[in-house]
Order: C-alpha cells, then structure tokens, then sequence
C-alpha cells in the first residue's frame, strides 16, 4: 500500500464540497491501491484490524451498505450494520441521541444514510466519531462521486483525454432530487470537466447554472451532443411530492436514453448509471447492458475499492502521524 502521505487530514467525509483536487487525488489513489485486494483468492488484508465501522441507514441502499460491509470486512474491521428498524429510532429516540449512544461504544468511523439533506454537518457539530455521508437527502452522496471519478478515470485514454480538462459530462434527468448529481458536478468542476445538467425544467435545481458552474440543458439531444460521458440519473419518485411530470410514459420517450440518442455523444462515450435503474424509464436495457459502452458495473466494483479508501483514510491508516 503505497502511503498517502499527509495529503488526507480531514476528520470526516460529508460531502465533494471543500474537497481539494489533491485530497480528491490521494483518495482515488488509495482505491486503486486497494482495490487488487477485491481480485485476489483470499480477499482480506489486515489493515484496519482492531477497527469499528457502524453502518446505520435510514434509507434504503443496496450497493452503498453492502460496499461499506465489504469494505471494512476485507479490510479486517469490525463491521456493525445497525437495523433502524429494530433500533430505538423506532421509540422516539433522537437521531442525535442515536448517535451519542453509538458514539459510547467508541466506533472509529459511522456511516450514516439519510433522507434529511444537510443532517451530516449538523451531526458533525455535535459528535466527535469520524462520520461519513453515504447520502443525506438531495444533497449530496459523496462516495457515489468518487467511484464515478474513478470510473471515469478508468477511461480517460479511451476517451482521448490525459486528465479531466475539458472533458465533457452530460448529466441527464432527474437533477433536481439527485444527490449524485451535485456530487459529481462538485468532484467533475474540481478536476477541470465540462459538466452539462441535461433535464426538464421541472426536474432542474434553481440556478443550477450559477450554483454548480455547469451548463443547463432542456432538450436531451442538445445536452448528448459530442459529450464523452453519459451519466443517467434515475427518476426519483419517493422524493417527488408533487406533478413535475405529466407521466414516466411521457418521460421516456422524451428522455430516456436509447441507442439511437447516444449516437449524438462522442464515438467512445461511456454510459453511466447510479443505480438502481429503472429500466425503459431512464435508460433503455440495449444501452443499460451494451458492453461496448455500459460501465455502470464497473462503478460498482469501484465503489467497493472507494469505501475501502475512505475507511482507510478516515482510520488514519494513511496519515503519517
Ligand atoms: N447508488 C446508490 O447509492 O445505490 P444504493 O441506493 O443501492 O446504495
């Protein structure tokens, strides 16, 4: 494991937001040293032996849980994944509360999922473990930005670039709810991409323009066009208290990428997806499982190797003290 050096000080993991293009660096560095672990017969090192991780989800997840499970695991960690639905929570219990009891125990690193958007920083104020966003609400999902950071990295000779400059991102869909998508745009904008929020006016963040440093775009073929990387967003309707779409019938055909559409991107683009997908909504499967251009598998085996590195770091396995 090569050492990161003291490029990674920080206490916590709530969000892109402040991250630096070196501590960006130092953590997709340390997943790609890490992630030849997840290859291996034997998939266990001894590296955060003695460690404690607890993950408590108030939503539901299964890529981000059981990445962060296997992450601490093959890393040897202790792993606690808490059942919030057989958990006090359930008794009136205060998050805070929750948290202050968990905290007790003495875990080195929490991992918290939430429906509330901002709930990290407000536990971060409060708590001394070290915490990590694995999504809080429409804001952000850190991980999920580095593993496409990651991916993306993966292909960047393929797509005729030697570093992010210039290269052009199209986000598509549901911007507004996605806590992908600001994470990514955040991550993309720190390492020099081209980022384009493509969707209807409905589903678009208010100034997203000035908010996020992107260009917005209302009409999927404009925002597919000559783009190197294709990033779907999936309809999210458990966060949709109102009509922002007259039906998903409407919206597929309007905005569902199909072969045909990601002809209009660059000849080498790839296609990604956060999952879980809604298939024929969003997406449709020819492009969903196109070998030739679908990564999104890949971003999930990344997101393994991007725990791993974030547990890692937050351990202080990294840090020269
Ligand atoms: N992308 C993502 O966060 O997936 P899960 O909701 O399954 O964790």
């Amino acid at each position: 494991m090569r050492s990161t050096g003291n490029l990674w000080t920080r206490k916590h993991l709530l969000g892109m937001s402040g991250l630096t293009q070196e501590e960006i660096d130092a953590l997709l560095d340390t997943a790609v040293s890490l992630r030849e672990v997840n290859r291996r017969d034997i998939k266990k090192v001894p590296t955060l032996r003695g460690k404690t991780v607890i993950n408590l989800f108030f939503e539901n997840s299964t890529r981000t849980r059981t990445s962060f499970e296997l992450a601490g695991k093959r890393m040897s960690a202790d792993v606690v994944n808490m059942s919030v639905a057989s958990s006090s929570v359930k008794k009136g219990e205060t998050l805070l509360d929750t948290l202050a009891n968990l905290q007790a125990m003495n875990p080195d690193v929490v991992v918290i999922r939430h429906a509330d958007s901002g709930v990290l920083e407000f536990l971060a104020r409060n708590l001394d473990t070290a915490l990590v966003n694995a999504g809080d609400g429409r804001h952000e999902h850190p991980t999920q930005g580095l593993l496409d950071l990651l991916t993306i990295q993966d292909h960047l000779p393929l797509l005729g670039h030697e570093s992010f400059a210039g290269l052009v991102v199209a986000i598509c869909g549901d911007v507004l709810h996605s806590r992908v998508a600001r994470s990514n745009a955040i991550g993309l904008k720190t390492l020099g991409a081209e980022v384009r929020f493509v969707g209807p006016a409905t589903l678009m963040p208010a100034q997203a323009a000035e908010a996020f440093g992107v260009t917005v775009h209302h009409r999927l073929e404009e925002g597919l066009a000559g783009a190197h990387v294709v990033m779907m967003l999936r309809l999210q309707n458990e966060r949709m208290n109102s009509a922002y779409l007259p039906s998903v019938r409407e919206y597929a055909e309007f905005w569902g990428l199909n072969r045909a559409r990601l002809r209009l991107a660059d000849p080498n683009a790839i296609v990604m997806h956060p999952g879980p997908i809604n298939r024929g909504v969003e997406m449709a499967s020819e492009v969903v499982d196109d070998p030739e251009r679908s990564v999104i598998l890949e971003q999930v085996a990344n997101g393994l190797a991007v725990r791993m590195a974030v547990l890692y770091l937050l351990c202080g396995a990294g840090v020269r003290r």
